[in-house]
This record gives C-alpha cells, structure tokens and sequence, in this order.
C-alpha cells in the first residue's frame, strides 16, 4: 500500500509553494497539524471543483485554510467560495495564507459557529465540503442540504475515521460513533446519491437528488 501511495504521490502535480508554506508553517505554530488535507486530497479537492465547477462553493470547517485554498484554485474565474471556521484564534493566520495565494479574492472567510452561520448565507451552493466537529456531522449535512441545488455536490471528510469505523466503539468515543451514524443514516438517504471514496481518511461524495 505505501508502494502505491508513493507511487500516486510521485505522479501528482507538485503542490503549490504557498501550499507547502502554509503546511509547514502549520506544524510549526499548530497543536493539530495533521488535521491539513495534504497534497494528495488537496490536489483531489481541486479536481473534483473543476469537475462540478461550481459557481458558489462552501467549506466547513477552514482550520488553516489548506482545503479552502485547494477549492479555490479549482474555482472558475467568476465563482466564490464562503469557508467557516470557530476557532477565532486561526483568523489572522487564515487571512495571511489567503494574502500568499494567488486565490484571497475568490473566498470569504467566516468566523464562528458553521451551524448558525450557514442559515445566514443567501446563496445556494453547488458544492460544500464539510471537514468540521465529527460529532456534528449529520446537523452540518442537514443544514446544509436545503442550501444546495438539486445536482449540487456535498464532500464529506474523513468517513472512514482511521480505520476506527470497523473496531467495537468505545462507549466514550462519540466522533467514532457519530461517524458511523452519519454514514448509516446516509447510505439510507432517498434525497441523496453518495459513495465513500478510500482516498487518505475517507471522502464521501454525495449529490442532492
Ligand atoms: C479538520 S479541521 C479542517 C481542515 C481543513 N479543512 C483542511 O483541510 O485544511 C476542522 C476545523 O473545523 C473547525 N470547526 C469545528 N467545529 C466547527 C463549527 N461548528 N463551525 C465551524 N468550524 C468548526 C475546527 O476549529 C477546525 O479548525
């Protein structure tokens, strides 16, 4: 398997060098580095925005706005992107690494709760990544889902949790158990089509109905 993963990472276009500054200067300054999607899901992200094209984009969950960043350059000239992030303490750090890019001007960054803020986006999206609280999964997709047109696409995050979705949960473990919720509950959803990609922790595509 690690083969292969070299063998994939070998033949990927090489991530930009704001990217690989923005990682760096993640793990320096960051408790969490590993949260950052990385170059291989980065890269994947950005393809998967040129594929939907989407005019409006949103992003759950910024933390140092490497995926943001990601969809953003997948952007077409004219298309925006909304990220949300809690965590008040990343915003100045978020908006240098946004300045770095060529992309600040295509994205908006919010700062605060994603579940309070979404109800007061006008917009209606074509594509939403949710990469936020585990625990929340379900509430971001639900609250998501009536913002999102018919055809539009939701990326969620991290679906196979490190393998810990087939272990016994420990009764503690609420994010493993949350995500073994949403998966169920999706995978039972008329609304939606989906699909687990087993790219890096686990990418589910879904597309409103
Ligand atoms: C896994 S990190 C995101 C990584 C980022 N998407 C990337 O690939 O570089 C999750 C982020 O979601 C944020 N978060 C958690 N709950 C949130 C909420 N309810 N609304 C908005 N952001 C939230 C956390 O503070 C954290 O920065």
């Amino acid at each position: 398997m690690q083969n292969l993963n070299d063998y994939i990472l070998s033949h990927l276009e090489p991530e930009p060098e704001y990217l690989q500054a923005l990682a760096r200067k993640t793990h320096v300054r960051l408790v969490n580095p590993r949260m950052v999607s990385g170059h291989l899901q980065g890269r994947f992200l950005k393809m998967l925005t040129r594929m939907i094209n989407p005019k409006n984009a949103l992003e759950i969950g910024s933390f140092t706005g490497y995926s943001a960043l990601c969809i953003a350059e997948g952007l077409a000239e004219n298309a925006h992107l909304h990220t949300i992030e809690i965590d008040d303490e990343l915003k100045d750090f978020i908006h240098e690494n946004f300045k770095n890019s060529p992309f600040e001007q295509k994205i908006t960054l919010h700062i605060g709760n994603a579940l309070k803020i979404v109800e007061t986006l006008p917009e209606i999206f074509d594509l939403v990544f949710i990469d936020a609280d585990k625990r929340q999964y379900w509430e971001y997709f639900e609250a998501v889902l009536p913002k999102v047109r018919k055809g539009g696409f939701i990326i969620v995050d991290n679906t196979l949790w490190n393998g810990k979705i087939l272990q016994p949960v420990q009764h503690s473990d609420r994010h493993t158990q949350s995500i073994l919720d949403f998966n169920n509950l999706i995978s039972n959803d008329k609304r939606i089509e989906q699909i687990l990609v087993p790219i890096r922790d686990g990418l589910t595509l879904i597309m409103k109905k």
